[in-house]
């Protein structure tokens, strides 16, 4: 495949879900052989690359980033060949193939966290995680008061008194990353994955890795002993040398929820990670001035190490943004509070949907396109509650319905669930309503979410590169220029503006002389 240097300074990467994706098999569950099956799909929309999410054997107990080994598949999604095979594939299609690693935890079924349970306490197969004693008389208190990220404590006592850190589900213990052992297995994991031709890594937790080693108790909200700790830098400084030794420009991408993109871009300098989602973008609320500050934030922080933002709006962890804007009330998105109660106007969402990725696709960088979001689908709310997968679900005892709402199979083709995902129905249920929203429907109509992604996406790779300039046509309307001749325009306002003058090149809606409410425009000026 061809070498274009900086490929993922704006590359657009689809993220395939794998176990919502396509079936080959007929079980109800997406696979490799499904995914194989449908990358002409993701080259005709026009990507650069696909990110898988984790492909491993697991329980599934979330959804697969409970790793029980890194260096196979989930028997489940295939083989090690037809990984192999589907690596191939991509990249005769010049699409390169970045995979998730999961460095935080593994599943309670690895076989380190079997040995470590085996061994008991004060063995060096426990320094591989963390394991202390309890607090309280009889040890019956956790350590500290950490919270896990799914709910109740993270820490879960074994029966012989110790207990163990997971800041996730108890099914997903932590790593001791202190342990040289945990460094050199990891690295060996990157090697093995590179040695089978994947372009680069996205980095699971990747703020999480080192905790503070004398695991303080924690105020409400402060997570410093167990994020973005110094010794992180160490880590990422030696996967860079080891993805710079192979050719082809392999990359490593980092999932960091940080607070400040100041400190998110250190992650980003030259002989670390090669970029991060700015998850700032995702939450940002459907304001004109609150996005302009956001993208203003964030490419002065990347800016300032040399490193290109990448853009997302919806990912396996959040609200569809269909859903999200069709809110009136606040259209961001936090993981405290996801607002499953609150009414979706869906044409509102769907039209803010579009101009959003206009907006996207126009931002100087690279972006993600969430499988799905191609295709304009929403959030499934009322999936039943036994059907319900997510840890987040039962740990937080059906307070927070969890995250299956947007990993809900995805509809290919014809009139009735499972919408050509597959021939043995869909493991979570697909609303009638995706009839129109199929693969196959959208691929047929010009006015198509389908149709402006590929369009976007094509026109995307002609329009000059060049800094983001600010202009200013009116209130609730932002506009910017990049480089010579194109024009990005989004009236958020209640009311329609002037366009602004230039040959219109793509609008996310009907724009007839005025730019209408919640429309953009691209314009060749
Ligand atoms: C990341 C993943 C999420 C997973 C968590 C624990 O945030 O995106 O899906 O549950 O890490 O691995």
């Amino acid at each position: 495949m061809t070498d274009k240097t900086g490929w993922w300074r704006s590359a657009a990467i689809y993220q395939v879900y794998i176990r919502s994706f396509a079936d080959g098999n007929g079980d109800g569950v997406g696979d490799l052989a499904g995914v194989r099956a449908r990358l002409d799909h993701l080259a005709d929309l026009g990507i650069d690359a696909i990110w898988f999410t984790p492909w491993y054997p697991s329980p599934m107990d979330d959804g697969g980033y409970d790793v029980a080994d890194f260096r196979d598949i989930e028997p489940l999604f295939g083989t090690l060949a037809e990984a192999e095979a589907l690596i191939a594939e991509a990249h005769a299609r010049e699409i390169r193939v970045i995979i998730d690693i999961v460095p935080n935890h593994c599943s309670d079924e690895h076989r380190w966290f079997q040995a470590a349970l085996e061994a008991g306490p004060g063995s060096p197969e426990r320094q591989r995680f963390w394991f202390r004693p309890g607090r309280g008389p009889d040890g019956s208190e956790p350590p500290n008061n950490w919270k896990s990220r799914f709910g109740g404590s993270a820490w879960t006592r074994v029966p012989d008194g110790e207990w163990y850190l997971h800041l996730y589900s108890s099914r997903q213990p932590d790593f001791n990353w202190d342990n040289p052992e945990i460094r050199t297995e990891f690295e060996d994991v990157l090697r093995f994955w590179f040695d089978r031709g994947v372009d680069g890594f996205r980095i699971d937790v990747a703020d999480g890795l080192v905790k503070d080693p004398h695991l303080p108790d924690v105020d409400d909200g402060d997570e410093t002993p167990f994020s973005d700790q110094e010794g992180l830098h160490e880590i990422y400084r030696s996967w860079r040398k080891i993805a710079d030794s192979y050719g082809g420009e392999r990359v490593l991408v980092g999932e960091m929820w940080l607070a400040d993109a100041s400190r998110a871009a250190r992650y980003l300098r030259r002989d670390e990670l090669h970029s991060a989602f700015n998850f700032d973008f995702l939450v940002c609320p459907w304001d004109s001035a609150r996005f302009r500050d956001v993208i203003t934030r964030t490419l002065r922080a990347h800016d300032e190490v040399g490193a290109p933002a990448a853009w997302v709006l919806s990912n396996h962890d959040v609200t569809r943004h269909v859903t999200r804007y069709g809110r009136q009330e606040d259209t961001g998105f936090s993981f405290a509070n996801r607002l499953h109660e609150l009414p979706v106007d869906r044409e509102l969402g769907t039209r803010r949907a579009r101009a959003a990725a206009l907006l996207t696709l126009a931002l100087p960088g690279g972006l993600y396109v969430y499988q799905g979001e191609e295709l304009g689908l929403w959030e499934v709310l009322d999936i039943p509650d036994e059907l319900r997968q997510d840890p987040v679900w039962a740990r937080t005892n059906g307070t927070d319905p969890g995250r299956d709402g947007c990993r809900v199979p995805i509809p290919w083709s014809g009139d009735e669930p499972p919408f050509g995902f597959g021939s043995g129905g869909a493991w979570l249920p697909q609303p009638a309503e995706w009839k129109a929203y199929t693969a196959e429907a959208e691929a047929a109509d010009p006015a198509s979410m389908l149709s402006l992604y590929r369009e976007g996406l094509r026109l995307r790779r002609t329009l000059p590169a060049g800094e983001l300039e600010w202009l200013s046509p009116g209130d609730g309307v932002l506009a910017f220029r990049t480089g010579p001749g194109f024009t990005f325009a989004l009236n958020f306002s209640a009311t329609p503006v002037p366009l602004p003058p230039g040959e219109l090149l793509l609008a996310s809606g009907p724009v007839d002389g005025e730019l209408p409410t919640d429309t953009a425009v691209w314009l060749r000026s």
